[in-house]
């Protein structure tokens, strides 16, 4: 028997922040080290993605390293088989098998995709790429290329799962078992547990999610900033006139973000603690300065410690690990592309 599949795209972004390394690159990590004994684990990075809205080229490389680097630097165990981390561009197979399923798909599915709707929104037409367009069918060959089961994925992207599951339905009912259809969204949930994590908001507006789109910067705090500047964007948080630590997100919303970073890092700093006894240790605190600090202190640990192992992490070893694993996925992925092109008619 063949293990079970479970598959995630990491995107490449040069701009990583603690929201996404909290709320998305820790919590794979930890499931890839736990489920690898009884699962394959396929990470990719979605480099062929990531045009899909405008970027600067000349970045995109260092980029994709970057991510592969991030990933180490959080405790991604690279020398472990189960787990695959590979490039999707190094495995053709993606954009051919998206060439053949573009044709079963149907334009009205693919407008009404509300990600494509949300990001063509801010484009004058012309600039909406047919490549955006298209971004849910290069993702459903992402998936089913693998048999993969499992997907860990954020809400916004449950809709391409749906979506990928409806194309695997539609082409086994025409040309037979040819895909492996991945569970549903519901089942996914169970499997991976419906909150992954605490989602981190932004630290001068906490009402929004913390995302690199903001302009100023002021309310995000990057992988890559200096600890020293880390704290400074800690320190001038927005919070509120209560004027005593409570953890209320309605009425407290930039402190109980605040209880929730510190927590986070407080347990990426080695001390087991659970965000009720942060909750209980600091409510009542009279002073957000104190309070303040004692986050920014930890901060600038986590952030020293872990530009510290990312400096480390070898560009070798790390490529070793991508060609390895690529090689591994061309050859699951073609054999999933000859089914295909056997049952379309390309091949005997
Ligand atoms: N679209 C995903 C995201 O934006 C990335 C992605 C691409 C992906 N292909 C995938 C995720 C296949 C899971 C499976 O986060």
């Amino acid at each position: 028997m063949t293990k079970p599949v479970i598959l995630t795209g990491v995107r490449a972004n040069n701009d990583l922040h603690i929201g996404n390394y909290f709320g998305a690159i820790l919590p794979i990590v930890d499931m890839a080290r736990r489920r690898s004994a009884e699962y394959i684990v396929n990470l990719f990075i979605p480099d062929l993605h990531s045009f899909t809205t405008p970027i600067n080229h000349d970045q995109l490389f260092d980029s994709i390293m970057n991510n592969a680097r991030v990933y180490a630097a959080a405790g991604l165990p690279l020398d472990d088989d189960a787990i695959q981390l590979y490039r999707q561009s190094y495995v053709s197979a993606h954009s051919e098998l998206t060439i053949i399923l573009n044709n079963f798909v149907g334009f009205g599915e693919m407008e009404r995709m509300t990600q494509f709707k949300d990001k063509s929104a801010k484009l004058s037409n012309d600039r909406v790429s047919v490549g955006l367009f298209d971004y849910p069918v290069l993702m459903a060959s992402d998936i089913l290329l693998y048999n993969a089961m499992y997907i860990p994925v954020g809400d916004d992207q449950t809709q391409h799962l749906e979506i990928t599951r409806d194309i695997a339905e539609r082409m086994n009912h025409k040309f037979g078992e040819l895909f492996t259809v991945p569970e549903p969204v519901a089942k996914q949930h169970q499997f991976f547990g419906k909150d992954q994590g605490l989602r981190i908001k932004d630290l001068q507006n906490p009402a929004k999610k913390m995302s690199k789109s903001d302009e100023t910067g002021k309310g995000v705090i990057f992988l890559s900033d200096a600890p020293e500047v880390a704290r400074k964007k800690i320190m001038s948080a927005a919070t509120d006139s209560v004027g005593k630590v409570n953890y209320d997100k309605a009425a407290q919303p930039g402190i109980s973000n605040l209880l929730e970073i510190l927590t986070l890092v407080r347990q990426a700093n080695g001390r087991a603690v659970s965000l009720k006894q942060t909750i209980d240790e600091f409510t009542g605190l009279e002073r957000y300065g104190d309070f303040k600090k004692i986050v920014a202190d930890e901060m600038s640990e986590f952030l020293a410690n872990f530009q510290a192992r990312l400096a480390q992490v070898n560009d070798d070893t790390i490529l070793r690990k991508l060609e390895s694993s690529e090689i591994t996925a061309n050859q699951t992925a073609n054999q999933t592309l000859l089914r295909v092109q056997k049952a379309v008619g390309l091949r005997r």
